[in-house]
């Protein structure tokens, strides 16, 4: 066990994602099992360059397992991608006396981690948590499950209202330039064509599938879109399919921002606190400059490299069910 750790610093970066708050209570929890102290850092790097900096207890971390949102806030930081804006963050953790740092973000959180570890040393692990399950070196970013299904709930109650008045979706869910909330939101969903950036569907193939005015056309259909896909977002595809054919009556709906918000489900509270507990664990083994992940329900530490040079690839076997399905 590494004793030169004794002060650790937590914080979440990026996009929040459900889940988050039960991943800072891990690890403030688990610091403490291992007798550590441990610091939450306001609004990720931007905090940390302003130095608003607290000290958690055991207690401070109570009744927010079950919240969405992070209770230490978020921001996407320009400062901190410049040598001054790191030089003043690092300083104000030397203030307090950090001396290791866990963060619960994205690609980008990870990336200035990695910075700090490059220029100043100081250990790190980050923990994935984003809605988008787009992280190399884990089969699971914390929040994903949780938007996922807050997506199919949404997709259920459209399905009333669209077979009531016989009427084609287009429904985009969020997830950046990965397809894995519209692969499994419309797997669950019944969706009858999944539209993802992953894929090279063309917009001819689109209208072909929905075979406008065919016999065996239906004229009530389902159809998700990510909102990294490469023909379109759900208005602009909509708008095609109506400029061609007036057979369909068309709706659009956008999920948005209610992907993020919310009560984590189960599967994000678990996975949370397992990378939580983890993340303390690896840096108190010596592991620096890595992110905890799960692989095959097994905890696993990637390099920065590992993680941020790789796509999370789209689950083949998932999407051949997804498209096995969608006739
Ligand atoms: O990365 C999470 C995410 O919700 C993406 O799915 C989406 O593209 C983006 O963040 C939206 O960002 P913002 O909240 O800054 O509008």
């Amino acid at each position: 066990m590494k004793d030169t750790i004794q002060k650790i610093g937590v914080f979440t970066s990026g996009g929040d994602a459900p889940g988050m708050n039960a991943a800072i209570r891990a690890v403030v929890r688990a610091g403490i099992y291992y007798k550590k102290e441990i610091f939450g850092i306001m609004r990720g790097y931007e905090g940390m360059i302003e130095g608003d900096i607290v000290k958690l207890g055991v207690r401070s971390v109570g009744n927010i397992l079950q919240r969405g949102g992070t209770i230490l806030k978020t921001a996407r930081s320009e400062s901190f991608r410049t040598p001054e804006g790191r030089k003043e963050a690092y300083d104000n953790l030397k203030k307090e006396g950090i001396d290791a740092l866990i963060a619960i973000g994205g690609d980008g959180s990870f990336t200035g981690l990695h910075k700090l570890f490059e220029e100043y040393q100081l250990p790190c692990v980050c923990i994935p948590g984003t809605i988008d399950n787009d992280i190399a070196g884990t089969d699971y970013t914390i929040g994903y499950d949780t938007a996922t299904n807050t997506a199919v709930e949404a997709i259920d109650r459209i399905r009333d209202t669209a077979l009531s008045h016989n009427r084609l979706f287009f429904i985009e869910v969020m997830g950046r330039n990965s397809g894995y909330i519209a692969m499994n939101s419309g797997i669950a969903g019944g969706a009858s064509i999944i539209i993802i950036p992953e894929e090279n569907l063309t917009f001819e193939d689109l209208y072909k599938f929905l075979g406008a005015g065919k016999e065996s056309s239906k004229r009530s259909n389902l159809v998700v879109v990510a909102e990294g896909s490469k023909i379109g977002g759900a208005n602009e595809l909509a708008k095609m399919v109506a400029e061609r054919s007036s057979y369909f009556d068309i709706k659009v709906t956008i999920l948005g921002h209610q992907q993020r918000g919310g009560a984590p489900t189960y599967f994000d509270r678990v996975l949370a606190s397992k990378l939580g507990v983890a993340a303390v664990e690896g840096l108190l083994a010596g592991k620096t400059d890595v992110m905890a992940g799960i692989k095959d329900n097994k905890i696993v530490y990637n390099s920065f490299n590992d993680v941020v040079n790789h796509r999370h690839e789209i689950d083949q076997e998932e999407w051949r069910i997804a498209k096995i399905l969608s006739i």
